[in-house]
This record gives structure tokens, sequence and C-alpha cells, in this order.
């Protein structure tokens, strides 16, 4: 982990946010090559959950939201960790996190841990020019209730009736006690979560299935190791009273297996308490059998920043390399082609050579139309490195007998292996392979 965290603020993918001030906790920055992955892994999140499908629509709402929505949620009630203080060494810590509550991991003094108090995770903020109680609400802690709230509103709008889907990407804030492991647990995040509506004819089981089976096959598609995956099943102790069934999609992290999504059948709880609580008709109306009925939820949410940090790890390599008589190592990112940040990299064989600069970077160019490219100049060895470091699939090189006839060498980044093919086939051969 301190190899991938090093190479991510190098590289620019990841900083710790406002680090000439010291930093703070539980808040990262993405730089200009992070700032792309993560915008490449939201993309294919929302290119399979919502283009692809004519059952699911797009969704957008705002971060503060009206108090009582977080009461309806349950979120004022029972969004909270347990704390315990020190009164000697004045610490606190989340009684879950430590051995026992006599003894005070940090000082070690005895019988000096308060008793565990209710600490709620939502981020307060204040609207308006009035900081009394009036003026109190919370910046979200999931995007879901945006999309529950405004159930009516869009099935109306969008012409929608169960089965089909609510998707949003979008921010959400806690207040985690214990942020860390890089990205993984930070007080500030993305979800992407897709929130299914089904009709209540005995159904749902199997849509929560298909759901399960879908994000299994996205999680392949994009290419991580099947065998640090796992989809781990909830017993109804670890469910919510109200669901039915519920999987943990977890990643194997460096430190061990932590969560990236968390896939639930809801019941109809969301809707019933909005309905509850707002005293609004919340219900579907179905025009056929002339009968309102609540639909049944599942729900898949997704942390957007833990995926991101799920293919920085998944794609990180380091492996030796043996040239000529030399033995060296190198590190590369195996990005999966769609989610890589720079897909083709152009580079002329010497800096001070101005044909050859002239036509890489004409080469770079056109190439923009369709790839995510770079050009870069310098020591060739070290411009392969730089693009493995960051997960460049290709890297294309002009040489000088590209200047005589018109070909150009294509470097695979797994193989290390180099085609020389023709200038015009290349736009071709770089389509099928990313
Ligand atoms: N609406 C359901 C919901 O929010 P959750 O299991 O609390 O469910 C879903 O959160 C996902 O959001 C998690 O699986 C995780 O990927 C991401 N997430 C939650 N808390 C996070 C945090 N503190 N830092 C980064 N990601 C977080």
């Amino acid at each position: 982990m301190e190899e991938i965290t090093a190479l991510a603020k190098r590289r620019g993918f990841i900083f710790q946010s406002s680090e000439i001030y010291g930093g703070i906790g539980g808040f990262f920055d993405y730089g200009p090559l992070g700032a792309v992955l993560k915008k490449n892994v939201k993309d294919a999140w929302w290119r399979e959950m919502v283009e692809r499908r004519d059952d699911v629509v797009a969704f957008d709402s705002s971060i503060v939201m009206h108090p009582r929505t977080w009461e309806a949620s349950g979120h004022v009630a029972a969004f909270h960790d347990k704390l315990v203080d020190c009164r000697n060494c004045k610490h606190r810590f989340r009684a879950d996190h430590i051995p026992s509550l006599d003894k005070c991991p940090d000082c070690g003094m005895t019988g000096t841990l308060t008793e565990p108090r209710n600490f709620n995770l939502m981020m307060k903020t204040a609207i308006g020019p009035m900081e009394d109680s009036s003026a109190q609400a919370y910046l979200r802690p999931e995007t879901a209730q945006g999309i529950f709230v405004n159930f009516k509103n869009i099935y109306q709008s969008a012409r929608k009736k169960p089965p089909f889907g609510i998707a949003q990407i979008g921010k959400s804030f806690r207040n985690e006690i214990t942020p860390g492991n890089f990205t993984y647990r930070v007080r500030e995040f993305e979800q992407a979560e897709l929130e299914y509506f089904v009709p209540q004819d005995g159904r749902d089981l199997e849509w929560f299935e298909r759901w399960v089976n879908a994000r299994k096959q996205w999680y392949s598609d994009y290419g991580i190791k099947p065998d640090r995956l796992r989809f781990y099943e909830l017993t109804p102790e670890e469910r919510p009273f109200y669901a039915k069934a519920g999987i943990d999609v977890e990643y194997l992290f460096p430190w061990g297996w932590g969560e990236l999504e968390s896939i639930a059948h809801r019941g109809t709880y969301d809707l019933d308490r909005h309905i509850e609580y707002s005293g609004k008709d919340l219900q579907f109306f179905d025009e056929a059998a002339k009968q309102k009925y609540t639909p049944i939820l599942i729900e898949s949410s997704a942390g957007m920043d833990r995926t991101t940090l799920t293919m920085l790890v998944d794609a990180y390599d380091r492996e030796p390399v043996v040239e000529g008589e030399k033995q060296s190592e190198r590190t590369v990112l195996r990005f999966h082609p769609k989610i890589a940040p720079v897909q083709v990299g152009v580079f002329p064989l010497a800096r001070n050579k101005p044909d050859l600069v002239e036509r890489a970077r004409s080469i770079e160019q056109a190439l923009r139309a369709n790839f995510r490219t770079q050009y870069d100049e310098g020591n060739v060895g070290q411009l392969y490195r730089r693009q493995d470091e960051i997960g460049t699939p290709f890297c294309i090189m002009v040489d000088y007998e590209t200047l005589g006839d018109d070909t150009i060498t294509v470097r695979n980044r797994d193989t290390m292996k180099q085609d020389r093919i023709a200038q015009a086939a290349l736009t071709e051969y770089l389509r099928e392979r990313l």
C-alpha cells in the first residue's frame, strides 16, 4: 500500500487534500491522471447501468435536502458509531475498534475510558445567515434518499412503470471517526447508486439475483482479478430487519477484505417511511390493474473512490526485466484499456530532430479524435518506464524509418513486444485492441 500511495502521488493520481497546510484527515484530491481514472470508472458504471439499458433513467439530486428526509430515512436516529473518550489522555476511540473498555489503548491507563456514547456520522451545515437550530441541515450521507423523495416526479415525467430503475452518481459525506487506508474510508466520497423498483408480483428475489449477476459481470468486464473479489452473502442477523437479502461486494486489499458495494433487497421500507413522514402519496398507480401499490426496492450502491482505488491496487505490478546483460525491474499498472487514463503514448526517437518531433506530434493529434493520448519526448527507456507506471496500454515510436516508409512501432505495455506497422493502419490496430 505504501508503494501504491507513493506512486499515486509521484505520478499525479491522488494527493492528500490541503497538503501545504498539513492535510486534513479523510479528504483527498485527484491529480491530472487520477481525475481521468475516476471519471473513466464512473463512465464505465454509467455506460453499463444507464446508457445500455432501457429500464434505467438518470438522476442528479442536491447534496443538502430537507432535514425531515434524514428523520424519515432513519439516519437521525440510527446512523451512529459508539465512541469512548479517555479522561486521562483525551483521545477518542470507536468502541468496537479497541480490544477492551478497561484500559486506554493509547496511554495505557486503566479505568479512564468513558461509557460508550452515540456519535452521529452525518455532517452538519447551516443554511442562511442564522446558525440556530432552525437553520441546521446535513450534507447527505448517501445519494439514495434524493431518489426516493423524487420517486413520483421521476416515474411520472419519465413515463416509467416497475420494473424500472433510477441511477445517480454523486458526492456523499460521512463524519467517519477513523478515516484511513488511503482513499478507502474517507469523509467525502462519491457513490454510484441504482435504485430499482419492482412490482409486487413475487419475482423480487429473482430481480435481486439478476442485479447481483449484472454487477459480477461489470467487475469481470473491467478486469478485476476474480480471486481478489468476493460476493459475501449477509446473514439475516447482519441485515436490517426490512431487508430480505443482501450481498456485500468485497475486494482483497493489501490490508484485507474491504467492501466496495452493497446490493440489497430493501422491501418497501424507504418509500413507506417517506409516505409516513411527508404525508404524500408515493405509491405507484398501476393503470391496467387500476390498483395502487408500493414497489419493492432492489439497491446497488457502489463507492466510486473505493472502486477507483481497487482499479489502482488491482493493476499494480512489479516485474523483473532483462535487457541484454542488464537486469532491472519495472513497475507497471495493468489497467483495463477502457479505464487507463492515457491509452496511447506517442514519442519521437530523438527530441532534437524536428522532422521526427513534427511527425510524432501530428500522429498524436490525429489519434486524439478516438483515444486518450499523450505526446512525450526524452530518453526512450525512461519514456517507456513512465508510461508503464501510469498504465498506458500502447506506445508509438516515430523513428528514421517512419520518415522513409511511413511505418511506426507500437509497443504493448504488458508484453513489451513491439510491432512495426504502417502508419495508415494505426487507428484500426488500436481500435481493435483498446
Ligand atoms: N444507500 C446505501 C448505502 O449508502 P453503504 O453500504 O453505507 O450503503 C455504499 O455505502 C458504498 O459507499 C460502500 O460500499 C462504499 O463503497 C461507499 N462508502 C461508504 N462509506 C464510505 C467512506 N467513508 N469512504 C469511502 N466510501 C464509502
